[in-house]
């Protein structure tokens, strides 16, 4: 496979040169002298448009990223990823999301999480879980939970949060679900220990480690395979909780929405590309016009649990500082990435980004068939974009602009296009780690942390 460093790929020097030509260009210049570019500059996915025409972008740099993908070897990679070979090499793994949505996949948990639904034995799920056994079935339900159960999660060590899910619960009617793949989650195993004192008995485990879970004492194992990365669980029985919340058949179509993702990133040519399109964007902005924040804001109340999870899918997997020849990094990897759902945004860090110092880039998230806040998504970009320009605005009114940003534009928002947005972000992150040259699935930088609490706290014990 092919590990060559981004840095000896010759169109890497060339969109070096060519992006000091973007230093002075501006956006509201590009937009005002070519009406044909908002039109010219969008892509479509199934479900969802992308308007990248407030982008700091042209013809020229988008084929030099092409084909700095080219040279990184993109095609044979993607292919390597649905072949489910060992991409994932410092931990000897595949990466094999991919085929739990590809319609072949052991689907028992949904049938057990309907026969739950109907049962009425439980009117409480709890979720015991963190990271990627926490955000992704929680962003599900928190999006389209139906009510028919009552359930919530718990990721924190802090006892507040646990004595928060259970309050007012009986525990014969509750249903606890442990979610960790590895079982060792310290947080995990502290929260489940706790709950069993207090007589809660109606133990799921979900895990890739079954006989850590059967000597825990679950009464019921739900298997997740080890070659799936926490963060990109939610399609498997880590989504256990957000199928008992949603119902078979709406999980099914969050399932299908990334099937349809998965079949248009592997057919679309690269301009047309959606997920390829982001990636490319997302490197340009990173690498050669210096930004190094990423705010994505989803104006729709169902999202307003996204940011937090693509902070786990992009930072875990692009935040690295070591390539896959196991090089230091001599560019620029990952962004931070923060949002925040609109319009309360606009009345949170929206200052910064209109006229703060520090470079953002913004993916907005146009995913409500409501009028007021598609407009509301439209005047923050444009506002990004074009700035104030009057010379005659005091200084403290005006907007310098020329801030780039992309628009996600769902036609409608159904658990299929959740699907379908968790998909694009996914196959992006790893495009984006193919021009990086970094194994996006693993996360050696959170251990140091954990070994260092244990050793703390074995201390004081
Ligand atoms: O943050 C580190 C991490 O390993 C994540 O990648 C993972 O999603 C989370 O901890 C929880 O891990 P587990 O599912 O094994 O409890």
């Amino acid at each position: 496979m092919n590990t060559t460093s981004p840095l000896d790929c010759p169109s890497w020097k060339k969109l070096a040169v060519h992006a000091d030509t973007w230093r002075t260009a501006h956006l509201a210049e590009l937009l005002g002298a070519d009406p044909a570019r908002a039109k010219q500059m969008r892509a479509e996915a199934p479900g969802v448009q992308l308007d990248y025409s407030r982008q700091r972008v042209g013809a020229l740099a988008l084929r030099l990223l092409a084909q700095l993908a080219t040279e990184r070897g993109f095609a044979e990679w993607r292919a390597a990823l649905f072949s489910g070979q060992k991409i994932n090499t410092t931990e000897d793994r595949a990466a094999t999301h991919t085929a739990m949505r590809s319609g072949d996949a052991d689907a028992k948990f949904l049938a057990l999480a309907d026969s739950i639904r109907k049962e009425k034995r439980y009117k409480r799920i709890i979720n015991l879980g963190t990271g990627g056994s926490d955000l992704g079935p929680r962003l599900l339900a928190d999006a389209f939970g139906d009510g028919t159960l009552d359930v919530r999660f718990v990721a924190n060590v802090d006892p507040v949060e646990l004595e928060r899910a259970i309050a007012g619960a009986e525990a014969s009617s509750t249903l606890i679900v442990a979610v960790s793949k590895t079982f060792t989650t310290q947080e995990t195993l502290e929260n489940a220990k706790a709950l069993k004192k207090l007589k809660f008995q109606n133990f799921i485990a979900v895990t890739a480690n079954p006989n850590a879970a059967e000597q825990f004492g679950a009464s019921q194992v739900l298997p997740m395979p080890a070659s799936i990365g926490g963060r990109y669980s939610v399609w498997s029985a880590a989504g256990f909780s957000a199928a008992c919340a949603l119902g078979a058949n709406a999980f099914g179509e969050i399932l299908l929405g990334g099937k349809d993702i998965d079949e248009h990133y592997r057919e679309a040519p690269m301009e047309q590309n959606v997920p390829v399109l982001m990636a490319l964007l997302g490197a340009w902005n990173v690498n050669f016009l210096g930004s190094h924040a990423l705010a994505v804001l989803p104006y729709a109340h169902r999202l307003r649990q996204l940011p937090a999870y693509l902070q786990q899918l992009e930072m875990e997997s692009g935040g690295k500082g070591v390539d896959r020849a196991g090089q230091t990094v001599g560019y620029a990897t990952s962004p931070v990435l923060f949002g925040a759902e609109g319009t309360p945004v606009q009345h949170a860090f929206m200052q910064l980004l209109h006229q703060g110092t520090p470079a953002v880039a913004v993916d907005f998230i146009d995913a409500s068939v409501n009028e007021t806040l598609s407009a509301n998504v439209l005047a923050q970009a444009d506002a990004l974009a074009y700035g104030t320009g009057e010379a005659d605005l005091p200084p403290h009114r005006r907007h310098a602009g020329n801030r780039p940003s992309s628009i996600l534009k769902f036609r409608q928002f159904a658990p299929r296009d959740l699907g379908r947005l968790i998909a694009l972000y996914e196959h992006k992150v790893f495009t984006q780690g193919v021009l990086w040259n970094l194994n996006s699935f693993d996360q050696w930088g959170v251990e140091l942390g954990k070994q260092m609490a244990q050793n703390l706290l074995s201390r004081s014990t």
